[in-house]
């Protein structure tokens, strides 16, 4: 019988932070070698007798894959800053412990949603089909051709307002954004008005709580999500916020699909009654097909949940999730737990 500790690895790894993982001789490792998903009949199959997981938030750690690999397994490594994949109260009654990686993406998310930001106001989406589609020649400069709101002097709301919430408003003073209110479930993290006065002096602004939803929805021009997906969080943005947004507003998602009520946002933006919007992340994802309402909306960007995907970030993330599991399984300190 074999002596080895097994973890069960549901994606392929970089270089580095497979070679780390290889390093561990000690380790029996099961491994889904591929950039697709693992299905899950490989998880429930391959999970018994585990230790240790490391898991990518396309897996779902429910009651049911718990149940084939309680008792042994002590530890979850998560290739994600999101946990809403893992159903975590069952890791407290398992006496699990979760490892996490919510540091390594901050910068990638936060330019995501600049970018998201500037292409749903000054429309990249519509622009780059109608070259695409040969109407350059039909539609030459024109005053009002394609024009979008702008970016300096806006009110920017952020719904989450935690690490990437607050290095999206690092980003945007540089724009030039004039005012910025958060809705945030932990006040004590947001930094001091200092913090965001990246030009130096006066330059900075001030971040203020919002009095409450509606006025985050009524006074933004930029609404940006980045909340964690929580039964409170789901469809918070739905008809009601969004008939509160005005007209000229973008709406940002780069949290996770569900924060949104998708027919809710078709409709505003079939109706005109908000700008535009830009995703990384939608409901049911991955299964968007090329006829979903979305992508019927001119003024709809939408991206394959790359929010973190430059190549240092997932380096970072793959290595932060080995150490994590390794951690996890010789009771060590973690790069970032998660707290239980
Ligand atoms: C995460 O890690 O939760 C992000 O959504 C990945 O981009």
């Amino acid at each position: 019988m074999s002596q080895k500790t097994k973890v069960v690895v549901t994606r392929q790894l970089n270089g580095a932070a497979q070679t780390l993982l290889e390093s561990h001789h000690e380790l029996e490792i099961v491994q889904w070698n591929s950039e697709k998903p693992a299905p899950r009949p490989w998880l429930l199959q391959n999970a018994p007798g585990a230790s240790g997981l490391l898991v990518m938030l396309s897996d779902t750690i429910d009651a049911a894959l718990l149940e084939t690999c309680t008792p042994t397994l002590k530890t979850i490594a998560s290739f994600s800053v999101g946990t809403d994949h893992i159903t975590l109260p069952l890791l407290k009654t398992h006496n699990i412990r979760l490892g996490y990686t919510p540091t390594a993406l901050t910068s990638a998310v936060a330019d995501t949603a600049i970018m998201l930001t500037l292409m749903a106001q000054r429309r990249a989406g519509e622009a780059v089909a109608s070259v695409k589609a040969g109407e350059w020649p039909a539609m030459p400069w024109a005053p009002q051709l394609l024009t979008g709101p702008q970016i300096a002097g806006c009110t920017v709301g952020f719904v989450g307002f935690g690490r990437i919430g607050q290095a999206v408003l690092k980003r945007f003073v540089g724009f030039g954004v004039r005012r910025a209110v958060y809705l945030t479930s932990r006040p004590g993290e947001v930094a001091k008005v200092d913090y965001f006065d990246v030009l130096g002096g006066k330059a900075g602004i001030e971040a203020v709580p919002a009095r409450g939803w509606e006025d985050l929805g009524r006074e933004s021009d930029v609404v940006v999500l980045g909340c964690a997906l929580t039964e409170s969080t789901r469809h918070f943005v739905g008809r009601e916020f969004l008939a509160l947004m005005k007209r000229t507003a973008v709406l940002v998602n780069v949290a996770r699909g569900p924060v949104v009520d998708t027919e809710a946002l078709v409709e505003a933006l079939r109706e005109g009654r908000i700008f535009g919007a830009g995703l990384d992340v939608v409901e049911g994802e991955p299964n968007v097909p090329a006829d979903h309402p979305l992508l019927k909306e001119p003024r709809c960007v939408l991206l394959p949940h790359i929010g973190s995907a430059t190549i240092e970030t997932r380096e970072q993330m793959a290595e932060e999730s080995v150490r994590n599991l390794l951690a996890g399984l010789s009771g060590e300190a973690m790069v970032n737990e998660v707290e239980l």
